[in-house]
């Protein structure tokens, strides 16, 4: 089979790692494929500093539409990020015939339909396995390994960023600043580090394996979404006093309301194998009604462990290029015509546990306070903390985690608390989930 020919738009952190692995490993990448893959062309913005990659072999360009309308490309990788240009050129690359592989999370969650609908009547494919979790395999294991499954939830730790910066702050005390810094240096954080550290990349990725999972539309725009940068050092210490961790969570999960979609910090059990999963590493729990939980752990940032995922699509394109276009694996795991309607479950309805920590006047009554608010709206209490007050503090911390109750709920509890003379300060509130099989 003569050579497949590819076109990489980038040459940073994804693109760089993908051709270093495509050149070391090309060899055994051939075996594998059937076929020799051959980089011919790159576009980048600064040529100057991609020459470092360039060989005999490879042309450079800064026009990234001259790579997308070359007539001897077969395949685009798009690993530049953001939506313009990206969206247009992945649209023009399957116009013009090829298939396209793409790390773009942020592009595939919010223009995802519309591309794969593109694609589909193309004929061609766009593949997406780097775009969730970095070098695990979690898009093809759900899409394919899980396929006789009726998936029930799924929670993962899908931002290796924000992971890498409550490890560093939890285990070498570091500052918040130079964590994300550390990460940034590292090649773990998006353009827009806010894009991590606020949940929204995150979010991305909860959004197409919600999609891939329960053969719906992306529906990014649903999302509840929450960082970690209301989070404080007392918080992580509170919650491991109790035998918890806190780890930034994507959940989503099928309800008789609704599909629950939602990003925020969650105490996890240090017991369960997820809470220990540190640094970059990323980890994602599947929940099928066949097979029980899965639990998929690996690399989630960084050149090499994408780049895996990145060459496995290419290696996937080319052995599937010649086959017939509906015999293959469907871009959202379900054939399109079947995609159903489910709405996304309403915040409020969602029902979980939670970890609320408060500041109040060390007097007679005010426990007294805060627990009748609770029992009135049905909320029981699992386990309390008072921490003794420093010498001359007339305040108080105290912690307490609730057994499960419904979102509304707990916001109505902590709407009367805060109106406590006793109280001082809000209440913090973060998500407890058990992960229970
Ligand atoms: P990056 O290091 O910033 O690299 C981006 C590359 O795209 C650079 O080579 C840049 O060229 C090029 N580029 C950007 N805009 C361009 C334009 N308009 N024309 C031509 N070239 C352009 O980014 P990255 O970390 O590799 O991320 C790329 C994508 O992969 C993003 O969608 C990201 O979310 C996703 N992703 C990243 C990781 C990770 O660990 N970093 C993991 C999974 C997925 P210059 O260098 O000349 O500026
Ligand atoms: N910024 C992303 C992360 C890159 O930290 O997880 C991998 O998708």
């Amino acid at each position: 089979m003569k050579p497949i020919q590819v076109g990489l738009l980038g040459l940073g952190t994804v693109g760089g790692g993908t051709l270093t692995v495509l050149r070391r490993n090309a060899a055994e990448i051939k075996r594998r494929a059937g076929c020799e893959i051959r980089v011919v062309m790159a576009a980048v913005r600064d040529l100057q500093r991609a020459q470092a990659h360039a060989g005999d072999d490879m042309q450079l360009t800064d026009d990234p539409f001259a790579v997308v309308n070359h007539p001897d490309i077969d395949i685009v990788v798009e690993a530049m990020g953001g939506e313009s240009p990206a969206r247009a050129l992945i649209l023009e690359a399957i116009a013009n015939g090829k298939h396209v592989v793409t790390a773009n999370k942020a592009l595939i969650a919010r223009h995802g339909t519309e591309i794969f609908a593109a694609a589909q009547q193309r004929g061609v494919m766009v593949a997406f396995e780097a775009a969730v979790g970095g070098g695990i395999p979690i898009i093809k294991a759900i899409r394919e390994g899980l396929t006789a499954n009726r998936i029930e939830w799924i929670a993962g730790i899908i931002n290796g960023t924000t992971n890498f910066i409550l490890t560093r702050m939890r285990d070498e005390g570091s500052s918040f600043a130079d964590a994300l810094k550390l990460a940034q240096e590292l090649g773990y954080a998006e353009a827009d580090p806010s894009f991590d550290v606020e949940g929204v990349d995150a979010a991305h990725k909860l959004t197409i394996l919600s999609a891939i999972a329960f053969g719906i539309p992306m529906q990014f725009d649903h999302a509840h979404i929450e960082g970690i940068t209301r989070l404080t050092q007392d918080d992580v210490r509170y919650a491991g006093r109790l035998g918890y961790r806190v780890k930034l969570l994507g959940i989503t999960r099928r309800t008789a309301g609704g599909i629950e979609l939602r990003v925020h910090p969650a105490l996890i059990p240090e017991r369960r194998l997820i809470a220990n999963v540190d640094g970059s590493m990323n980890a994602i729990l599947v929940k099928g009604d066949a097979v029980g939980v899965t639990l998929h752990y690996g690399a989630g940032a960084g050149a090499e462990p994408t780049a895996s995922s990145v060459v496995a699509d290419l290696v996937d394109v080319a052995r599937m290029m010649t086959s017939d276009p509906h015999s293959r694996v469907p871009h959202l795991a379900f054939q399109p015509e079947t995609l159903s309607s489910e709405p996304i479950l309403p915040m409020g309805e969602v029902r979980t546990c939670y970890y609320l920590r408060m500041r109040a006047r060390d007097e007679a009554g005010v426990l007294a306070d805060v627990t009748r608010i609770l029992a009135d709206l049905g909320i029981s209490i699992e386990a309390m903390i008072q921490q003794e007050p420093a010498s001359g503090d007339p305040l108080v911390d105290i912690v307490m985690l609730t057994h499960q109750c419904s979102e509304k709920h707990i916001d109505a509890a902590i709407d009367r608390m805060e109106a406590l003379p006793s109280l001082t300060g809000g209440v913090m509130r973060i998500r407890l989930e058990h992960l229970a099989g």
